[in-house]
Formats: C-alpha cells, sequence, structure tokens
C-alpha cells in the first residue's frame, strides 16, 4: 500500500489505496476495509428495518402514542441514511423519498393530527411502492402486516 504524506501531516491521498488492501485489527480478529465496506447493510436489509418501523409508527400513531411515533419516525430515518450511504446509486431517490413524504408525516405527528398523519402515511405507502416499480422491483409491494407489531408496547403514555 502506499501513502502519499502532504506537507509532513496525516492526509492520505485514498485514490492510491486499495480498500483490499488495508487490514484493520478489531478486538475480533483481522480484516480488510473491503471486508468491512462488504458486510454494511444494503437496501434489502435496511427496508426489512424500514418497513418495521414504519408499521410500529402508524400503530403507535392510532393509538395516540404520538412521541413513540415521532421516534418510530426518526429511527425509520436513520436506516434509510444508512441506505444513502451504502448503495449512494439510489441515495437521490431516498432523499427525495424523505422530502416528499416523511417530511409531512412528521408535520402530522407534531401536531397530533391523525387525519393529517393517515393521509401523509397513504401517500407515502404509495411513495414506497412507487420507488420499488422505478427500481425494477415491482413485485415489492409494501401492506400493512395484519398482525400487531411485535415490540415495543405502543399504548398511550399519558
Ligand atoms: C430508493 C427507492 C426506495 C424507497 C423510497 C423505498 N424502497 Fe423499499 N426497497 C427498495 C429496493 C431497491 C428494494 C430491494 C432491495 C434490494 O435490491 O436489495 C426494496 C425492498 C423493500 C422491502 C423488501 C425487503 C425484503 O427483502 O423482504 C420492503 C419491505 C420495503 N422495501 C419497504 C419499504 C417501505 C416501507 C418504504 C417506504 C417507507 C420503502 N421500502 C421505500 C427501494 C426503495
Amino acid at each position: 500500500m502506499s501513502v502519499k504524506k502532504r506537507n509532513g501531516g496525516n492526509a492520505i491521498d485514498t485514490s492510491t489505496v486499495n480498500p483490499s488492501e488495508v487490514v484493520i485489527t478489531t478486538k475480533h480478529g483481522k480484516m480488510t476495509l473491503d471486508q468491512l465496506a462488504e458486510i454494511q447493510p444494503g437496501l434489502g436489509t435496511v427496508m426489512v428495518e424500514y418497513g418495521k418501523r414504519f408499521y410500529r409508527m402508524k400503530v403507535a400513531a392510532e393509538e395516540g402514542n404520538w412521541d413513540l411515533a415521532n421516534y418510530q419516525l426518526k429511527e425509520a430515518r436513520e436506516i434509510q441514511e444508512v441506505g444513502e450511504t451504502t448503495r449512494p446509486a439510489n441515495a437521490e431517490k431516498l432523499k427525495n423519498f424523505e422530502n416528499n413524504y416523511l417530511d409531512p408525516i412528521e408535520k402530522a405527528i407534531e401536531a397530533k393530527d391523525w387525519n393529517a398523519f393517515e393521509k401523509a402515511y397513504n401517500d407515502a405507502i404509495a411513495g414506497c411502492n412507487g420507488c420499488h416499480a422505478a427500481t425494477g422491483h415491482a413485485y415489492i409491494k409494501y401492506e400493512l402486516p395484519s398482525t400487531p407489531p411485535d415490540l415495543p408496547a405502543v399504548g398511550p403514555t399519558q
């Protein structure tokens, strides 16, 4: 591996670094940067969590637990942002989805407005499936499960 130092500083010219040759030591052993990148969750993994959080958010809102709905929305944003980093080819679509569909949901949660929430939520689901179709996955149609979400408890807190 060749690493260039500029002006005696620690700057690394990454264009000369081959990630399969950079070995890092973790408490479990050694791995290359390439391997580290490879084990980051892609959209398939991200989406499983996304779908679960999206459902929990709705049930929390239905139960009037707006704080929990807000928490699930924040976590949903975080996991979708992981996808934006690990799959930059879809980052723009994901960002647009956030702006067009998650922002209105957030407003409705802040206002504790069920009618606005339900509309924004249903619009978002159409947006989810629109992106599935646009990315060649028209066969993935997100629908709400018929069984209650597992964790956490969703009853109203106040
Ligand atoms: C970038 C556009 C995009 C958006 C927006 C999007 N998805 Fe996805 N989703 C994908 C792609 C691409 C896949 C297939 C994953 C793969 O190719 O690895 C997928 C797969 C899925 C899956 C199947 C996961 C599995 O493997 O069982 C679910 C569930 C899912 N998405 C839910 C959602 C939900 C819910 C939303 C909206 C809140 C959403 N998606 C928004 C692109 C998107």
